[in-house]
């Protein structure tokens, strides 16, 4: 038993021996080591085309209603979200007109989320929001605006920045989702979309009012001084 060991000891002692002189002169047998790469490399090859097939077969499957729905949720995430941070808004405001306006457009915004889940109805489906990164990225940047204009005299003109990047993204979502209706027949599930899209659009326009006739003006009677 103590010479098994002895051998085996040593055969590993001779191994490692072998290896540190191998990676020492660079003469590691060439013949093995680019048999090794090869079999690698068509491991690879291999892996990377059945994967390739998997994503070409999810592909196929994919067609507009999927992409409808998947907007659908995403929009439905949006919606509840902007409506959790209008409040803080609609605090942050000095305008009276600009306090009535986003507090409409709340209460706007409530009945959008109703419409949207009235769709998910009308496609057998449960209401499910989808993270959107997108409005979250437009959300965070309008919690760090008010943090750094909120209590300034720039605050409603901030204000009105955030919104209009929030209804942009809006208009430009049900933009697509209104033809996405349309080419796939969802009559009713369009008519809502419309009545939605034409509430963000007119409230774009009311801030656009608003900055271009009273807000940008006051905020900037500091930088004449
Ligand atoms: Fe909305
Ligand atoms: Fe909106």
């Amino acid at each position: 038993m103590a010479t098994a060991e002895k051998s085996t000891r040593d055969n590993k002692a001779s191994k490692t021996a072998a290896k540190k002189t191998a990676r020492a002169s660079g003469t590691k047998s060439t013949a093995a080591n680019t048999e090794t790469r090869k079999k690698r490399a068509q491991a690879v090859a291999t892996k990377s085309a059945a994967r390739k097939e998997v994503r070409a077969f999810a592909k196929d499957e994919k067609s507009l209603s999927d992409l409808f729905e998947h907007a659908l949720g995403d929009i439905y995430y949006a919606e509840k979200k902007i409506y959790k941070s209008l409040p803080k808004m609609i605090k942050a405001a000095d305008h009276p007109d600009l306090v009535a306006a986003l507090t409409s457009h709340r209460e706007e915004t409530a009945g959008q989320i109703e419409k949207l889940e009235a769709i998910f109805e009308l496609l057998g489906k449960r209401a499910k929001a989808e993270k959107c990164d997108a409005i979250d990225g437009i959300l965070e940047e309008s919690e760090s605006l008010l943090e750094d204009f909120g209590s300034s005299v720039a605050a409603d003109a901030a204000i009105i920045f955030s919104c209009q990047a929030i209804e942009h993204y809006e208009i430009t979502r049900y933009g697509s989702m209104r033809a996405f209706a349309d080419a796939l027949g969802l009559d009713e599930a369009k008519q809502h979309i419309e009545d939605i899209l034409a509430q963000e659009k007119a409230a774009d326009v009311s801030l656009t009012g608003l900055a271009e006739d009273s807000v940008n003006a006051a905020a900037a009677e500091y930088d004449d001084e």
